[in-house]
């Protein structure tokens, strides 16, 4: 399988993760969190898809496309490490959605950091809600769900508090 072939399978499996789970967590009230604006593609999905709900982005530097730029406002700068424990105390567990593509090309690298991350993600999820990620997470209490339609199995990976679909 060449790279493009993996690319092309991951974007696919990242829209089919992300549509279902905003279809899944609509009558959720809460914000949901984009962890990882890079160019902004995944951002600007959710923004068009999601409609009433709000949208912050945590990213450490912005370097997006001018269009798909998240506002000041919805906009939580620097690393991860530290303002996701910080969204903890002004949130708590309300994010209705939780997406992670926070990875970059050293797979070995990106899964340490799921590693690190991971307990600080749990806990921001509300009762419902999904979190969706490029890379296996490792929660304590979120399980692993089955992958919708259209996403390929290791491209993608999805968890809610029961796991069921
Ligand atoms: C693969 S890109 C995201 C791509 C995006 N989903 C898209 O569709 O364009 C990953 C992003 O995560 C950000 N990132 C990685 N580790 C981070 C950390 N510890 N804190 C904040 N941002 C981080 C990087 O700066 C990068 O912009």
């Amino acid at each position: 399988m060449s790279r493009l072939d993996f690319f092309i399978d991951r974007l696919l499996s990242q829209r089919a993760c992300l549509d279902y789970a905003i279809a899944r967590t609509d009558s959720l009230p809460g914000p949901i969190f984009e962890l990882g604006l890079g160019n902004g593609r995944t951002y600007d999905h959710l923004r068009e898809k999601v409609g009433r709900r709000q949208i912050f982005v945590f990213e450490r530097q912005v370097a997006s496309n001018p269009a798909s730029t998240p506002t000041d406002e919805e906009l939580i700068l620097g690393d991860m490490r530290q303002t996701l424990p910080e969204a903890l105390a002004n949130f708590g567990a309300t994010a209705s959605l939780i997406h992670g593509d926070f990875g970059g090309h050293n797979l070995e690298k990106n899964d340490k950091f799921a590693q690190e991350i991971s307990p600080a993600i749990e806990p921001l999820l509300a009762k419902g809600a999904i979190m969706v990620s490029s890379d296996r997470m490792y929660f304590d209490k979120l399980k692993e769900m089955a992958l919708p339609e259209g996403a390929l199995k290791g491209r993608c990976f999805i968890y809610s508090h029961d796991g069921q679909p």
